[in-house]
C-alpha cells in the first residue's frame, strides 16, 4: 500500500498523490511566513487540551515545549521548513510529531486545518494593520513637520488642472494627512472585526470534545469568540477589507505621486525630487527621471489586482471551506509586502522633496487666481454674489485683451466697473498672501488654520484621541 508519505491524512488513500498534483496542491512556499501565528495558535490550544484533561498533562507540556523550541529555531533558520510538507499547518505538526513521538499525535485533537488558517491569517491581518498603522503615522509626522515650515508658502490650487484659488504648500500637504487618517481608521476597523477567535470551529461543525474556546481566545489575545463555526471557517472578509483599505491607501499615494510627477517637471518646476529618489536614462544625459513616484503610482494597480483576485476568488464558494480560499494568501502577502515597501520609500522621498518656493509664488501671481476672492471683497461691500461673479468676469476678460493680470487694471477702470462697490482698498484684494489670510474659518488655508490643525494632528499621532 502507498504511503502518501508525510501526509497526515494519509490513512484513507491507497495510491500515491501525483508529484505535479502535490506540488499544485501545497501552499508552503508562501505560507511558511504563518509560522509564528501557526506555532503560537497551536501552544494556545494544546495548552487549552492539557488544561481540559482531554490530553494527558504531560504530553500537552511536552508538545507546548517542542513547539515554542521549534518557533525560536526558525526565526534562526527559516530552512527548518523546507520540506515535503502541504502546508504550514502539517509542516509543524509533522516536525513535532517527528520530533516528539506520541504527544505530537495528540496537537490536532478537537481542531482542523480549516479553522487554523482562519486563526493565523486573521493574527497575521491584525499584525500587518498595527505595522502599517505605524509606517502611515511616521508619514503623516513627516508631513506636518514640512508642512510646519510652509504655512506661507503659496502657491497654485487647482480644479480640473486649471489654476483655481491659491493655498498655501503646508496646507496642501496637510490635505493628504487627513486621508492618511482615514486610512487609520479603515485598518482600525479591520483589525477590531478580526478580534474573534475562530478555533474550536473545527472543519466546518466544531467538535464533540469539551474545549474551552473562551480559554485560548484569551490566551491568544482576542476579546471574544467566533459565533458559527459555518462561518468562521469560510469568513475571508478580513483578508478582503486589509485589501480594500490597502487599495485606499495605494490610491492616496498614487494621487500624490501624480503631482509629485507634474511638479517636478521643468514646467511647473514647483518642486525638485531630490537625486536619491531619482533615476537617470540609459540614453538621454540630461534626464532626471521620477521613477520612485511613477512606480509607487504602477504597483497601486498591483494591489488593485489582489483585491479583484480574493473578491472574485471568494465570489462563488459555497459554505463551508473550500480549497480556493488557500488563494487568499498571495494576494494578502503581497499587498502587505507592497504596501509596506511603498509607504517607506515614499515617507523618504517626500521628505527629501525641494520647494521652489519663488516659482510657486510667481505661479499664483501670474494668474487670475485673485478673482474669486475679489468678488468677494464686492460681497463685502453689499453687492450680491452673482452681480460681483459677473464684475469680475468681465474685468478678467478684458485684462486677458490685454495680456496683464487683474492687479495692473488702472485704477480708474476698476472704479468705473464696480461702480458703487468701489473702495480704496479693493487692491488689497488682489493680494494673494493677504487673501489667504482673510480665510479664517475652519479647514481653510490661512496660515493660523493649518498651524491650528498641525498641532491637532500632532496630538493624533500622539494617541491623544
Ligand atoms: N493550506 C490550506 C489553506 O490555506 C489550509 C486549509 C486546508 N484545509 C483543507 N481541508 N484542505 O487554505
Amino acid at each position: 500500500m502507498a504511503e502518501n508519505k508525510g501526509k497526515l491524512w494519509a490513512g484513507r488513500f491507497s495510491e500515491e498523490n501525483d508529484r505535479a498534483t502535490d506540488d499544485f496542491n501545497s501552499s508552503l512556499s508562501f505560507d511558511k511566513r504563518l509560522y509564528p501565528y501557526d506555532i503560537t495558535g497551536s501552544v494556545a490550544h494544546v495548552t487549552m487540551l492539557g488544561e481540559q484533561g482531554l490530553i494527558p498533562g504531560e504530553d500537552a507540556k511536552a508538545a507546548v515545549e517542542a513547539l515554542q523550541k521549534l518557533l525560536e529555531e526558525i526565526g534562526e533558520d527559516p530552512k527548518l521548513l523546507d520540506g515535503d510538507y502541504e502546508d504550514i499547518h502539517m509542516a509543524v505538526e509533522a516536525i513535532i510529531t517527528e520530533r516528539i513521538g506520541n504527544p505530537g499525535q495528540r496537537i490536532h485533537t478537537g481542531r482542523s486545518r480549516n479553522d487554523q488558517v482562519a486563526l493565523d491569517m486573521k493574527m497575521y491581518v491584525i499584525d500587518t494593520c498595527d505595522k502599517i498603522i505605524s509606517l502611515l503615522k511616521t508619514l503623516i509626522k513627516t508631513l506636518l513637520e514640512k508642512a510646519k515650515s510652509h504655512t506661507e508658502t503659496i502657491m497654485p490650487g487647482y480644479t480640473h488642472i486649471q489654476k483655481a484659488q491659491a493655498v498655501s504648500y503646508a496646507h496642501y500637504l496637510c490635505a493628504y494627512c487627513e486621508m492618511f487618517t482615514r486610512d487609520i481608521g479603515r485598518l482600525k476597523d479591520t483589525a477590531k472585526r478580526c478580534d474573534e477567535m475562530p478555533l474550536g470551529t473545527g472543519a466546518l461543525a466544531a467538535t464533540t470534545l469539551p474545549l474551552n474556546r473562551e480559554r485560548v481566545a484569551e490566551l491568544l489575545g482576542f476579546s471574544a469568540i467566533s459565533r458559527n463555526s459555518l462561518d468562521a471557517v469560510s469568513d475571508r472578509d478580513h483578508c478582503i477589507e486589509f485589501l480594500s483599505a490597502a487599495s485606499v491607501i495605494m490610491m492616496h499615494l498614487s494621487r500624490f505621486c501624480e503631482e509629485i510627477i507634474w511638479w517636478a517637471s521643468e514646467e511647473y518646476s514647483y518642486i525638485k525630487v531630490t537625486d536619491a529618489y531619482s533615476t537617470g536614462s540609459s540614453m538621454m544625459p540630461q534626464k532626471r527621471n521620477p521613477d520612485v513616484a511613477e512606480l509607487i503610482r504602477g504597483k497601486t494597480g498591483r494591489v488593485y489586482g489582489d483585491l479583484l483576485t480574493l473578491l472574485t476568488v471568494m465570489k462563488g464558494i459555497p459554505l463551508a471551506y473550500n480549497k480556493d480560499m488557500q488563494e487568499d494568501k498571495q494576494a494578502v502577502f503581497d499587498a502587505a509586502d507592497t504596501l509596506e515597501k511603498c509607504i517607506s520609500i515614499f515617507t523618504g522621498m517626500i521628505a527629501a522633496v525641494e520647494v521652489n518656493t519663488p516659482k510657486m509664488k510667481k505661479a499664483v501671481e501670474e494668474s487670475y487666481m485673485d478673482a474669486t476672492e475679489a468678488a468677494e471683497f464686492l460681497v463685502s461691500k453689499g453687492c450680491p454674489f452673482r452681480r460681483a461673479h459677473f464684475i469680475i468676469g468681465k474685468l478678467v476678460g478684458i485684462c486677458e485683451q490685454r495680456g496683464i493680470w487683474l492687479r495692473e487694471l488702472p485704477e480708474q477702470e476698476l472704479k468705473d466697473a464696480v461702480g458703487e462697490y468701489y473702495s480704496t482698498d479693493f487692491r488689497q484684494a488682489l493680494n494673494a498672501e493677504a487673501n489667504m489670510e482673510k480665510k479664517t474659518i475652519p479647514a481653510s488655508p490661512s496660515k493660523a488654520q493649518v498651524e491650528g490643525y498641525i498641532e491637532y494632528m500632532e496630538k493624533f499621532i500622539c494617541g491623544e484621541f
